[in-house]
């Protein structure tokens, strides 16, 4: 495991570009597996889940090339095979093989996915789709196993609008006999990422990006281009770190809409933030006033965003609080924040946070990849040298990182 080594104090100026989404690659790349002709997908970013996604498709013997941000996958010699532990557990999105290889095989033998340990994270709601669409589920300690005389639509409602199960439902149901509707469907960017993928393949999908997705069934997928849109999060995570350290920090290759309500926070927080259409400029101000957040699903502040924006607040001048209701276990960062100095009271989920604090480096532990990124940011505040163990994880979900902070004054390294 690699740790991140950083000298903090150091003002932000520059430029940083923002590359493809993470949550919307890890679908995309189990996706392609729905044809057997070629698929291309460009602005693909550099991280390491992209690479453990590579690994299963080739172990099923499929073909993928990589050049630069744009790779290319054809499953004509495609084998079906047991995705065994050693390669589901690497990520959470290793259970979008279940909806894809479902569709294409109606039969699929997979262990149970990894991920961040946030919460107890079931899947519960995408074996209620599968079944819903026909498919029989047969569950051991460790694995699954689907199968599917035929695949017909039906009316699924989603208990919770879950990214993961709506995708992966998308997945089983673009070519089931007749009309699917998914109620209560997440609206995050990443669903309208995939399904226009879907819908440049062949697919006839409409809503997606609304809470109700219809799902008319077609015989066969065929080739297609498409792009990742702007990872959303890695945008909030260096604009927030401008909003602490920048000098007319520049983000750009965003969608700024996708982070409305992040950039609402800032601004309630008195940051100097300059909106265009794809880029933001951000500065750091004297004195950030406190402020409150409360985690919803999209376009709700966004749960993978509340870590890094827990180290802000470490500066902001007053009480502020985090209410963390999509996961159980995300406030891990806070108790090493604490170690860092900062005043902070964790009470189930909730999380006062009264600053202003001045963080001191230390040794510190990434628990999971947001957790880990925020304590890039505590780290780039503190006064003094900052060792964050455990960095593998900052690398699942941040392309280039450490170059990309050093190229806009940041002091560090990765060891
Ligand atoms: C996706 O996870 C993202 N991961 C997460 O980002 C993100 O935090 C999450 O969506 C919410 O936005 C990927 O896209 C790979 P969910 P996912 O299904 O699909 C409950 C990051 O840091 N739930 O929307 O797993 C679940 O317990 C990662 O990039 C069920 O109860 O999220 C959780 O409380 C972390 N049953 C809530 O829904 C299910 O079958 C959100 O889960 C599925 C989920």
């Amino acid at each position: 495991m690699h740790s991140i080594k950083i000298n903090g104090g150091n003002t932000l100026s520059g430029t940083i570009s923002i590359g493809g989404a993470k949550n919307s690659i890890v679908a995309l790349i189990p996706g392609a597996i729905l044809t057997d002709e070629e698929v291309i997908i460009s602005n693909v970013p550099d991280i390491s889940d992209v690479k453990a996604l590579e690994n299963i498709l080739k172990y099923l013997n499929v073909d993928y090339s990589k050049k630069n941000d744009i790779i290319k996958i054809k499953s004509k010699d495609m084998v079906n095979k047991e995705i065994t532990k050693n390669m589901s557990s690497k990520l959470r999105a290793s259970y979008y093989f279940m909806g894809s290889m479902l569709s294409r095989y109606k039969h699929v033998e997979i262990s149970m996915p990894g991920g961040c340990t946030i919460g107890n994270r079931p899947i519960d709601l995408h074996l209620k789709g599968f079944k819903a669409l026909g498919a029989t589920i047969t569950e051991t300690e460790n694995k699954v196993i689907i199968d599917a005389e035929e695949l017909k639509g039906n009316k699924i409602y989603l208990d919770f609008a879950s990214v993961g199960a709506t995708i992966n439902i998308m997945y089983a149901a673009v070519m089931a006999k007749g009309k699917t509707i998914i109620e209560n469907a997440a609206k995050e960017p990443e669903i309208v990422n995939v399904a226009t993928f879907l819908n440049n393949m062949g697919a006839r999908i409409k809503g997606a990006g609304t809470e109700t997705i219809k799902i008319v069934g077609v015989e066969k997928l065929h080739s297609c281009f498409t792009e990742v849109i702007p990872d959303r999060i890695e945008a909030g995570t260096y604009i927030i770190m401008g909003a602490a350290l920048g000098d007319k920090l520049k983000i750009e290759n965003i969608i700024p809409q996708h982070i409305s309500t992040v950039l609402e926070k800032l601004d309630e927080m008195g940051a100097e933030i300059e909106v265009n259409d794809d880029y933001v400029i951000i500065s750091k101000v004297n004195k950030l006033k406190a402020t409150s957040i409360k985690t919803l699903v999209y376009p709700g502040f966004p749960t993978d965003l509340q870590q890094v924006f827990a180290s802000l607040m470490c500066i902001a001048k007053g009480q502020s609080t985090i209410k963390e209701n999509i996961y159980e276990n995300r406030f891990n960062n806070l108790f090493e924040l604490i170690k860092m100095g900062a005043n902070i009271e964790v009470n189930g989920n909730k999380a006062i946070i009264k600053g202003p604090n001045n963080l001191s480096g230390c040794e510190v532990n990434a628990t999971d990849l947001r957790a880990g990124a925020g304590l890039v940011v505590a780290a780039l505040i503190a006064s003094g040298e900052t060792t964050i163990n455990n960095a593998d994880y900052i690398l699942r979900g941040y392309e280039h990182i450490v170059k990309k902070i050093s190229s806009i004054g940041g002091e560090i390294s990765l060891l």
